[in-house]
């Protein structure tokens, strides 16, 4: 039903792929989005040693034979910053998992953050297209997927302001940055931020999109490992109760509103910096949190296609009804459309 750029490269149904979550992204549940005609995430974050991490990519094979991606976060070398959730694993360390992708030949990686030519420089980039191991960056601006281009890069995701976890510094939305990145780049481009049904995928590839990427809409599925009261949470809020927060200290991220969000922009608010910041934003608050179910503990990123997410489907009915419905809106769209 689908023949993208994106179900070509990687021999899969539905061009749906599920973005890099911190604590979230783990063998199990990135294989059910896998078994379900998607692409599920492994993200490398969430070990601390190159042997823990390899056998996720063991574990994750036992549990589907489909392809998955992996992500790779490479953030500026401010020391402090490693004391950040997301952040634990350093530079050396990403430059060790990196090694495995290719000794395991996984897919594909999705960096995000510094460019891997940057961050680890043209060598690794050579390691992995000899591997083929398939190579896409998180881009906000039609420059910085220019360099991926120029890099080598086999595709680049467009991730817009409205998206959870970190939006790019342009602060340019899905609906302007993906068709500007489209005419400016030949490689596949996917489309991030605000996707969550059919329509907003069918609209993504109306743009030019050849696969969309979400996070925020897989949580709440039945096969998400984080504690049912989040995924009722979602349900009950709406787009408008996210927020931005970290620009203070030049790392932004959008969250869920909550007590501790508030507590963070109160810091920010009147200059606290970073090491007012850092205990408020740390992994561990943020783990226990989605462990707990408590949205008032830590920041949790969310995006703003939470305002679409009405149910806690399986991945397997969410990916199907997705297909269906993109389908249904694109005829529904091409029927008020006439020619002369
Ligand atoms: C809970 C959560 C954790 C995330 N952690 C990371 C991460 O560690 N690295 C990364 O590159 N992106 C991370 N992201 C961003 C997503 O991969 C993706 O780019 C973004 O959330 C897409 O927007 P959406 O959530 O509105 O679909 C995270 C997003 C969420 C929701």
């Amino acid at each position: 039903m689908f023949k993208t750029a994106i179900t070509e490269m990687f021999g899969i149904q539905y061009p749906i792929i599920c973005g890099a979550m911190m604590w979230l992204c783990k063998p199990k549940f990135c294989a059910a989005i896998s078994n379900a005609g998607g692409m599920g995430n492994l993200t490398a974050g969430n070990y601390s040693t190159e042997k823990e991490f390899r056998s996720a990519i063991h574990e994750t094979r036992k549990l589907t034979d489909k392809p998955f991606m992996i992500n790779i976060t490479f953030v500026p070398s401010f020391r402090e910053y490693y004391r950040l959730p997301s952040l634990r694993v350093t530079t050396a360390q990403h430059d060790e998992f990196i090694k495995v992708c290719a000794e395991e030949q996984v897919a594909g990686i999705e960096f995000s953050g510094m460019p891997v030519d940057v961050a680890s420089g043209m060598k690794t980039v050579e390691m992995l297209k000899k591997a083929n191991v398939k190579i896409f960056h998180k881009v906000g601006s039609v420059r910085h997927a220019l360099h991926a281009q120029k890099v080598g890069y086999d595709g680049v995701y467009t991730v817009g302001f409205e998206s959870g976890g970190h939006p790019l510094k342009d602060d340019v939305t899905t609906m302007v940055l993906t068709p500007r990145v489209v005419d400016s780049v030949e490689i596949p481009v996917v489309a991030v931020g605000g996707i969550a049904d059919g329509r907003s995928m069918a609209a993504a590839m109306v743009l030019g999109a050849q696969g969309v990427m979400m996070a925020t809409r897989f949580i709440a599925t039945q096969e998400c490992d984080v504690h049912d009261n989040i995924k009722h949470e979602l349900l009950r809020r709406g787009e408008a109760e996210t927020t931005i927060f970290g620009r203070t200290v030049g790392f932004q991220g959008r969250a869920l509103r909550s007590k501790l969000i508030q507590d963070i922009v109160d810091v920010e608010q009147r200059h606290g910096g970073l090491r007012e910041l850092i205990p408020l934003l740390s992994g561990q608050r943020i783990k226990q949190a989605w462990d707990a179910g408590d949205v008032d503990r830590a920041p949790l990123m969310i995006g703003q296609s939470l305002g679409l997410i009405q149910d806690i489907p399986s991945c397997q009915e969410l990916l199907d009804r997705m297909a269906k419905e993109a389908l249904q809106y694109v005829e529904k769209a091409s029927g008020m459309i006439h020619g002369q």
